[in-house]
């Protein structure tokens, strides 16, 4: 099988082709035909060896994988070979073939496709966390999303507008907000040309924000953390800009709000029950057409490095997804 593999930490262009071995599952693993994976901002991270863990090399990055259950394990019983799937690996997903443990692989809808499927177990996940589980969204309350045009921004666009907030979209240009506002946003910040603090005290009536949604960090948190309401909550997903910020701890005094960490990844693993239960929540909004996760571009295995090339370079709106033939 051909994987993209990672055989030294770098950029993208250091990335190669190659043909490996197909994997052979343990008791409890999966292997999966893999038909898509998206792109996601942790894989530019783990390439680069600048992410949470860091895997032996060489390695395949990708996480967010579709596909049809090649073989399984002794001790797997909730899915069968031939099955269509989708699921979640720390990495591998680049690859033609990966292995996946069992409580990680799921039954695809019918009616969505193999990219659809592969773009939306951690963009979904992680906002659905952030915003039900971290933030406690209630409807009425004015949600600012950072680089909402993003995979988990838009994602949390979209899924706010269906917990009935008020959504501020913020991203760096006119193109990307056009697609948040096509994805439900009711008002929108280029803080590309905008000042971030003082619009969004601007569109709250000088009351803040009740919840900011951050995955860029920088030197974008601080304003939007100073353009907080009373009480609010400020969600810490990434920091897809660069640097983590520092804050000035007098901030959350002031407002009385929270600064809340969320970490999908983590609570996938700690808590199962009501990660499943969130993931079939999610299904169920999608088989009611109420989200739609936007995918902007389909790239074949051996483009994957410039799919992660155009992700580093602010060029994805959405997801964009890597296919196998
Ligand atoms: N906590 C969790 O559980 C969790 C789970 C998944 C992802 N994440 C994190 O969430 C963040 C976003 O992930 P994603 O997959 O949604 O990425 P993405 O699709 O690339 O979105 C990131 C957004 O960040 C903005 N951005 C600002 N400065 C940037 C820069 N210098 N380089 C690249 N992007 C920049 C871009 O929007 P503008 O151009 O409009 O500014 C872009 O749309 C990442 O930090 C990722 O690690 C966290």
């Amino acid at each position: 099988m051909k994987a993209i593999l990672c055989e030294k930490h770098g950029p993208p262009s250091d990335l190669v082709l190659k043909d490996m071995p197909s994997p052979k599952p343990k008791d409890d693993q999966v292997i999966v035909t893999v038909k898509a994976c998206s792109v996601n901002f942790p894989d530019t991270l783990i390439i680069q060896g600048k992410y949470q863990f860091k895997p032996d090399l060489p390695f395949s990055p990708g996480s967010d994988i579709s596909g049809i259950v090649k073989e399984v394990g002794e001790k797997v019983k909730n899915v069968k070979v031939g099955d269509e799937v989708f699921g979640f690996v720390r990495y591998g997903g680049f690859a033609e073939e990966v292995a996946v443990h069992k409580s990680q692989v799921f039954p695809k809808l019918p009616n969505m496709s193999f990219p659809m499927s592969a773009s939306f177990m951690l963009a979904y996940g992680t906002s659905y966390h952030a915003l039900k589980d971290r933030a406690q969204l209630k409807e009425g309350e004015t949600l600012v999303v950072l680089g909402a045009s993003g995979g988990v921004g838009l994602a949390a666009v979209e899924l706010a507008k269906n917990m009935g907030a008020r959504v501020i979209a913020a991203a760096s240009t006119d193109d990307k907000l056009n697609l948040c506002k096509e994805y439900g946003a009711d008002a929108i910040i280029n803080y590309s040309k905008e000042d971030l603090k003082n619009r969004i005290k601007e569109l709250t009536d000088g009351k803040g924000a009740d919840v900011i949604y951050d995955p860029i960090g920088d030197k974008y948190t601080e304003p939007a953390l100073r353009a907080t309401a009373w009480k609010g909550r400020y969600l810490i997903v990434g920091f897809a800009a660069g640097e983590i910020p520092k804050i000035p701890m007098n901030l959350p005094l002031l407002k009385g709000c929270q600064i809340v960490g969320v970490f999908w990844g983590s609570f996938s693993l700690k808590n199962p029950s009501a990660s499943l239960q969130n993931s079939m929540e999610l299904m169920q909004m999608f088989s009611q057409k109420k989200i739609n996760p936007y995918i902007q571009k389909l790239y074949p295995l051996e483009d994957a490095p410039k799919a992660l090339e155009d992700m580093m370079n602010r060029k994805v709106k959405g997801k964009v997804i890597v296919t196998m033939a």
